[in-house]
């Protein structure tokens, strides 16, 4: 029954454990979920376990403590092993029609009746692959880029006899392991992103076929350039800002008669022998006998790094994982709630990308600013959240002493516990202690002495009478605690 498919899945089966199938399994096992791989390469185990060590090793590095415990890795010995009790089937075999759609049909005859197939076909059309299926509604295509584990993108591409429920199902499954999807709406061969990267490879071949340029003059052309743009505009939206003010129109008018000249061509060079055997003496002059675990590490780095500077500006693929940074940390424990010992919970976060200095610990003006969010999270508590400000009152910070006893490094879980250790009717008197989840231990501690304005008048006015209230019974409720360690200090020289 359509009704039963889940999107909410505990444990998938990977069928086909190579580059791609491999790159599937690490990017579910870090977001917490099982997998059971099938594949009959004698050498899966060792393969895969070198690609979720990758992972693990890039993931960490994007998403630190936010990441959820692994979910476990088993290999099955037969396809109907690796799917009978999944919830979802990812199939990343060969890119053979023919073999895809006699497994595809095995899976689906072995698969619960809640599962539905995602295939990593680079371009083969769903139409063609569910032929065989008994449950042909249950197969999308689910078409991921290298590496699986770092790249947000996948392709989601229904054939004729897919059901919508089947795409939403996939799609929300992607999600759900931090990526972005892109819904091919008309099937077509090579979907949307390959028939692009196809165009470029193309012209790649030619230039190298005709003698124009070398491999590693070509990457040249991309990297230093366009490749620039293109990992957070595209091309449309480049294109737009290089028509200047008057944008896209303009730039079509400029540029657009150059598209009907035959620069370009459309069916590659006929890849004969010598044409392979330069492209490949140029590629390994290129890469300077550096190895392939080198340049996977590089890449990882690189593109973890990108992620980060992108995930600071909230855009492209760094929106990506901001919103999965958020989901991550979905669990944690509410902001706001008065915790047994009378503090108040105030922030709860790892430590996010932005907050991170060349010493790679959170830097200085983060503190304040986490502290400074703990403190209007006190302020909300007692009623005085924005809209209160917006009536023409607040309490302003008179005074902060911070002080560093720590350090919190990228995506370390830390907490603000906040006291109101006194309160009066103009006065409001926080300290607040930062605990890194991960060592256990207070890493900084933050006191405030606030006074109540009228923000008009820019003058000190007591709070209303319920805000007074309610500011006492924080201090009540933390007052049977011992002082805090560290209050009332000043910075001095010794001696
Ligand atoms: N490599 C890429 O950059 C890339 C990117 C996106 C999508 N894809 C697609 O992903 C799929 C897999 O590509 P890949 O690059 O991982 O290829 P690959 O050759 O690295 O892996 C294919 C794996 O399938 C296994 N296999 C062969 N017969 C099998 C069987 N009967 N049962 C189970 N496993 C079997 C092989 O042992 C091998 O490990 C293809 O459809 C490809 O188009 C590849």
């Amino acid at each position: 029954m359509a009704q039963d498919i889940r999107a909410e899945i505990r444990k998938v089966g990977i069928v086909g454990g190579g580059v791609i199938g491999a790159g599937w399994a690490a990017r579910f096992v870090l977001n917490g979920i099982d997998v059971a791989i099938y594949d009959p390469d004698p050498e899966v185990e060792r393969k895969t376990a070198a690609v979720i060590g990758n992972a693990r090793r890039a993931l960490t590095r994007l998403f630190g403590q936010a990441l959820p415990a692994e979910g476990t890795v088993t290999f099955a010995g037969s396809i109907a092993e690796a799917v009978r009790d999944a919830d979802f089937i990812q199939e990343s075999l060969p890119e053979r029609e023919d073999l895809k759609v006699r497994l595809l049909a095995e899976m689906d005859a072995a698969m619960p009746d809640h599962a539905v197939i995602g295939s990593s076909t680079s371009g083969l059309l769903p139409t063609k692959l569910q032929a065989g299926m008994a449950r042909p509604d249950r197969l999308v295509v689910g078409h991921p880029f290298n590496p699986v584990y770092i790249l947000p993108l996948v392709e989601v591409c229904g054939g004729d006899l897919t059901s919508q429920r089947t795409k939403d199902i996939a799609a929300a499954v992607y999600t759900q392991i931090g990526m972005k999807v892109l819904h091919v709406r008309k099937e077509i061969d090579g979907f949307i992103a390959d028939r692009l990267m196809e165009a470029v490879w193309r012209e790649a071949l030619w230039l190298i076929n005709d003698g124009i340029a070398t491999a590693s003059e070509i990457d040249d052309a991309i990297r230093f350039g366009a490749g620039m743009r293109w990992s957070f505009m595209g091309t449309f939206l480049v294109y737009r800002l290089a028509g200047g003010e008057e944008g896209m129109r303009h730039f079509l008018h400029q540029f657009g008669p150059s598209m009907e000249w035959p620069w370009t061509k459309l069916i590659g060079p006929k890849l004969t022998d010598e044409l392979i055997e330069t492209i490949t003496r140029q590629s390994d002059e290129q890469a300077g006998g550096l190895d392939l675990r080198t340049y996977e590490k590089l890449r990882d780095d690189c593109l973890v790094d990108l992620t980060h500077a992108l995930e600071r500006h909230d855009f492209a693929a760094g929106a990506v994982a901001r919103a999965h940074r958020q989901r991550l940390g979905g669990g944690a424990p509410a902001v706001g709630s008065v915790l047994t010992d009378g503090r108040v919970l105030t922030i709860s976060t790892p430590v996010q990308p932005e907050w991170i200095d060349y010493n790679k610990h959170l830097t200085e003006w983060a503190y304040l600013k986490l502290f400074g969010d703990g403190t209007d999270v006190v302020l909300a508590k007692i009623g005085a959240g924005a809209e209160y400000v917006a009536g023409g009152h607040s309490w302003y910070t008179v005074e902060t002493h911070i002080r560093h006893l720590g350090q919190a490094r990228l995506g370390e879980p830390v907490e603000v516990r906040t006291r109101v250790l006194a309160a009066d009717a103009k006065r409001l008197h926080l300290f607040h202690e930062m605990v890194s989840l991960k060592q256990n231990a207070v890493i900084a501690t933050a006191e405030h002495m606030l006074v109540h304005v009228d923000a008009k008048a820019e003058k000190s006015a007591p709070a209303p009478q319920a805000m007074q209230d309610a500011a006492l019974a924080l201090v009540a409720g933390q007052a049977q605690l011992p002082p805090p360690d560290g209050t009332g200090r000043q910075i001095r020289m010794p001696g």
